[in-house]
């Protein structure tokens, strides 16, 4: 018996969503000062603090959401942690989708039980686990990452979430150009979600599989890769007019008389822009209003980057760098693939050592985690 299953009746491999706290399960302890330490219960655990020790023991068999005193008298909160609460603290190899957008992102995109969604990149999984349980049990999720580390951070945050390597999830490491089609055949999917800095390069290849009707929707952090974008999807004249927005979400405080806007807010996150497949053949009317002035183009581009003109290739001036990303060395991706692997087998979630290149694979033979 895995220590997953031990004294709560969680099946194995899965850790307990809800009833009393059991090995395996992870859980957040809020502190005397609010402080938060997230821990997974272990045999023979302890959490240690400055000012006293929890046996991990005198928390299982407890219901979630119970109040503990350490070995001062200290009291703790604990709790299982939410999915936000999850991805918030996960280890990360590339920026993740906050929990406010992924919650725009699966309503604004449709994503509904039994759905076939297709995700790139994957970046640390953190969309990933929102659309599968968008998607259910009966969905599938085809999720395609270029950088091999990425997915290896992702496949190991998925697993330690989820108890296990979803049935229903496919990980194929490739470009998305490259990979799509060899993965979903043409007209076989609900809906595709980019997450990605030049999801420009990919309208065409998300048309292929998408199903009449369907959605695109893709997330960018800057307003050059949203108009860039924009402007691609009208021009391939395959979807609707793509719409654009942006969420802003601010906490407030809210105690006794003194009720206000918080001080500090994630100012800004990404934009959001979606669209739906036409069908094949189909000429989308036009609007009765003034057309745009113009395309969004290379020339714009140098216009707007003078030092540029004429130095460098489009696709070249595209970079995690020019939009302001950052970029991790492949030293802080090394530790953040053993961070989030040790994190998997603390839940004792086996995760894979590699991942083959899909891109080089035969059709049907992508990287997927479920063989393992
Ligand atoms: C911002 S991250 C994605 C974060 C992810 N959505 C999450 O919530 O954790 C962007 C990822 O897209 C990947 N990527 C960029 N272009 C790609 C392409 N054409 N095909 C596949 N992956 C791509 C990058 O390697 C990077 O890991």
């Amino acid at each position: 018996m895995s220590e997953l299953d031990t004294d709560t009746g969680a099946s194995a491999g899965t850790p307990a969503k809800s009833g009393p706290l059991g090995y395996g399960d992870r859980v957040q302890l809020t502190g005397p000062k609010g402080r938060l330490n997230t821990i997974t219960l272990v045999h023979d655990g302890e959490f240690h603090s400055h000012r006293g020790v929890i046996a991990h023991a005198d928390l299982v068999g407890l219901p979630d959401a119970s109040v503990v005193e350490n070995s001062s008298g200290e009291e703790y909160l604990v709790l299982r942690p939410l999915l936000s609460d999850f991805v918030m603290s996960m280890p990360r190899g590339a920026a993740i989708v906050y929990p406010k957008d992924a919650a725009q992102i699966l309503s604004l995109a449709d994503i509904f039980p039994g759905a076939r969604v297709v995700e790139a990149g994957v970046g640390s999984g953190a969309l990933s686990l929102h659309l599968l349980r968008g998607i259910g049990e009966q969905g599938e999720l085809f999720s395609f990452e270029r950088r091999e580390e990425f997915a290896d951070v992702a496949r190991a945050n998925v697993a330690a979430f989820s108890g296990a390597a979803p049935d229903n999830w496919t990980l194929s490491v490739g470009d998305l150009q490259d990979t799509l089609p060899a993965v979903c055949p043409t007209d076989s999917v609900d809906r595709v979600v980019l997450d990605m800095l030049a999801p420009w390069e990919c309208v065409d290849v998300a048309a292929e599989a998408l199903k009449p009707g369907g959605v695109l929707i893709c997330y960018v952090a800057t307003v050059t890769q949203l108009s860039r974008t924009a402007e691609e999807i009208r021009r391939s004249g395959l979807f609707t007019h793509p719409q654009s927005n942006e969420t802003m979400v601010r906490g407030w405080h809210v105690e006794g008389l003194a009720v206000r806007p918080d001080h500090r807010m994630v100012a800004h996150t990404g934009f959001l822009i979606t669209a739906r497949r036409l069908a094949p053949g189909t000429v989308l009317p036009s609007l009765k209003r003034r057309a745009s002035k113009g395309e969004f183009t290379d020339a714009d581009l140098a216009s707007w980057l003078p030092d540029l003109a004429g130095e460098v290739e489009s696709s070249e001036m595209w970079s995690p760098e020019v939009v302001g990303d950052r970029v991790k060395s492949d030293k802080v991706l090394r530790k953040k693939v053993r961070e989030a692997r040790a994190l998997a087998d603390e839940r004792g979630v086996e995760t894979a050592p590699e991942v083959e290149q899909a891109a080089s694979a035969a059709p049907g033979q992508q990287a997927t985690n479920t063989a393992e």
